[in-house]
Parts: C-alpha cells; sequence; structure tokens
C-alpha cells in the first residue's frame, strides 16, 4: 500500500531521531512491500526562522493531508536561544499547542513501560519495581489549562494573571472512551486522576468518567487524586493500566512516570484525533545541548513510527517488526550513551538506527 507520511524533523536533536525513524520505515517499506511518500514540514522553532511563526496555515493543511505525521521534538534553550525573546504566542511551544488544537489531538497515549534489558537504569529498588510496570497515560490535549482563557492585567496596581481550567462533559467523555478502549486491549484497569477535592472541572470529570465506566462493565474503574496519584508512582507503579487524566495533571505525571523507567529516551508517544490520523513523537524533549553530534538516542523515535504502523495505518505486523527490531538491538548489548551500563557496546545515533532498520 501507499501511504503519505509527513516529517517534522523539528529542532535540537529532532532531526537526527528523525533521520533514525525514516530509515527504520524505510526497511518496513523494502520487506513488507509498502510505499512511504514522505514530506517535509515545519513547526516550531525552525518555522520561525523559516517564516517569522512557529506554526503556519501550510504546515497545518500539509499534516491533514497525510495519513500520519512523525515529529522530532521541538524547542530549544529557553536561556540562551533567540525563540525565547519571542512574546509567548510567538515561541515554539506556541506551535506545537497550535498544531495539536488545529488537528484536534484531543487524545495523548504515551506508554511508560520498564524494558528488562533496561532494568538497571530505574532509579526504584527492586522491591518496589517488583514484576516490573507497564502502563499507558492517556492524556487529554486539547482542553484545560492550556486552551482556557488567560490574561496578565493589573488590578488596584498589582500585576495578575489567570488562566482557566475548563471542560465541557463532551471533551471528558471522548476522551475516557478512548482510555476505556485501550484498557480493554490490556489489562483491564483504568485509573482516573483529578483533584475533585478542590476542582468543580475535577468532579464533572469524575462524574463523566463513572457513565463512560457503565459503557464497559468489563472494565475497572477506580478513582485517584492526583498528588496521591504523583506518590504512587513512584511508591508502587505496578499497579497501574492505563492512567487517565486531563492536560496538565497528564503532563506533569508522564514526566514522572517517564523518569520512573529510567529511560525517557526510549518512550514513544502518539497525539490522535476522531480519525486514524495521529501525530507521533518522542517523550523527550529537543536536547539542544547534544544535538548535532551523533549521540542522542533514537530509539524513542523509532518506537513512534511503530505506533505510527499501528495506530494511523493500522499495520499491526509491521510495528510487531519494529519493536522486536529495537528488543533485539537491546538484548545483543547495543546502547546509545543515556542507556550505556557496564559490559554494553556504546553505539551512536546512526549506528543504533541502521542495527535496529537491518533487524527489521
Ligand atoms: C509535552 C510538552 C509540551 C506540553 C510543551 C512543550 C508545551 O511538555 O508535550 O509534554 O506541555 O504539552
Ligand atoms: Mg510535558
Amino acid at each position: 500500500m501507499e501511504y503519505k507520511i509527513g516529517l517534522i524533523r523539528g529542532d535540537g536533536i529532532g532531526p537526527e531521531i528523525v533521520n533514525e525513524a525514516k530509515k527504520v520505515l524505510d526497511a518496513v517499506c523494502a520487506k513488507y512491500g509498502h510505499a512511504f511518500c514522505y514530506r517535509d514540514m515545519l513547526l516550531g522553532g525552525a518555522s520561525i526562522d523559516a517564516n517569522g511563526v512557529p506554526l503556519t496555515e501550510e504546515t497545518i493543511r500539509e499534516a491533514k493531508a497525510c495519513d500520519a505525521v512523525l515529529m522530532g521534538s521541538i524547542g530549544g534553550d529557553a536561556n540562551t536561544s533567540p525563540w525565547y525573546k519571542l512574546e509567548p504566542s510567538k515561541r515554539p511551544e506556541a506551535g506545537l499547542l497550535g498544531i495539536r488544537k488545529a488537528l484536534n489531538l484531543f487524545a495523548n497515549v504515551r506508554p511508560a513501560y520498564l524494558y528488562e534489558e533496561l532494568k538497571e537504569a530505574c532509579p526504584l529498588r527492586d522491591e518496589v519495581i517488583g514484576r516490573g510496570f507497564d502502563m499507558v497515560i492517556m492524556r487529554e490535549l486539547t482542553g484545560g489549562l492550556y486552551f482556557g482563557e488567560r490574561k496578565t492585567y493589573e488590578e488596584n496596581g498589582l500585576r495578575t494573571a489567570v488562566d482557566t481550567l475548563v471542560y465541557n462533559e463532551n471533551e471528558i467523555r471522548r476522551i475516557a472512551r478512548r482510555a476505556f478502549d485501550i484498557a480493554r486491549k490490556r489489562r483491564k484497569k483504568v485509573t482516573s486522576v483529578d483533584k475533585a477535592n478542590v476542582l468543580d472541572s475535577s468532579r464533572l470529570w469524575r462524574a463523566v468518567v463513572e457513565e463512560v465506566a457503565e459503557e464497559y462493565p468489563d472494565v475497572a474503574l477506580e478513582h485517584m487524586l492526583v498528588d496521591n496519584c504523583a506518590m504512587q508512582l513512584v511508591k508502587d507503579p505496578g499497579q497501574f493500566d492505563v492512567i487517565l487524566t486531563e492536560n496538565m495533571f497528564g503532563d506533569i505525571l508522564s514526566d514522572e512516570a517517564s523518569m520512573v523507567t529510567g529511560s525517557i529516551g526510549m518512550l514513544s508517544s502518539a497525539s490522535l484525533n476522531e480519525t486514524s490520523f495521529g501525530l507521533y513523537e518522542p517523550s523527550h524533549g529537543s536536547a539542544p545541548d547534544i544535538a548535532g553530534q551523533n549521540i542522542a538516542n533514537p530509539l524513542a523515535t523509532i518506537l513512534s513510527a511503530a505506533m505510527l504502523l499501528r495506530y494511523s495505518l493500522n499495520l499491526d505486523k509491521e510495528a510487531d517488526a519494529v519493536e522486536a527490531a529495537v528488543k533485539a538491538v537491546l538484548k545483543e548489548g547495543y546502547r546509545t550513551g543515556d542507556i550505556m551500563s557496564e559490559g554494553c557496546r556504546k553505539v551512536s545515533t546512526t549506528e543504533m538506527g541502521s542495527l535496529v532498520a537491518s533487524k527489521i
């Protein structure tokens, strides 16, 4: 089959890691007889440099014409990059929020699991890790504090700022259904995370999630307050299957969960809308400090490409092949610097990409 895949190479290490993921996708094409037609598009800092703005109508239009988009990371060093001298709505991150909203990518799927081969990288003690953990964070991505009304103003001579956390029941219902759908294919447990002891938006969240749960009698639902969840993630990560939560809580908890795995360079993510379209990106940032040195870990982007094959192109066999190739390379002891441990062989970004591609 022929597919149209958008590539947003992005900033920092973005171009390097996307190149390696493309290498692996090309190997998938060759092996399984598909044709991927790639289309480069700009977002974030690269778009600011070329067009003066972090997101253009052209990028939105081109992304809409693709079956899926694979992205590196965007953004630079906030202390040194000229992009951060611009007003907030013109900075790289605004481009990312803009494309999420423009493409209605409300469901952000962020898996966090412990690779058997990388157990040593996990900062938790063995007795806490137990038999390992494997969770998916389902983060709402186009609502809440990120998109509510905000302003900064002066009142009685005092600088004052306000951000608004707003959700309607439809927004909650559609993300909840996604969480239950995924849980159904996994260990059949949803932990819905909120702050219902304080926030109205969380009380509505809880009520709507309970309504949705009635459609899924085979899936267990529990509610957890977000502060407790932050604690439970380091106390007993194995208890979680699917964590369902709103935008801001999901931003924070997904970073925490990825740190708990000890190998953020391995974690992929997907941002999905109501269609099969998705935007796929590694969970880590653009790491400008190591950009251009051929030392970044491309595996999270390669695994994001696997998610793209699975969710947007419905190519399960091909996705399995990519994931198995990554596992095989790790098993043989190849590591980039970030996941290096004793007795393993250190390889560069490009070597890692070629190794995975060779195993497809
Ligand atoms: C993420 C990032 C973004 C977010 C930033 C870059 C705006 O932290 O994807 O988690 O907060 O959503
Ligand atoms: Mg984040």
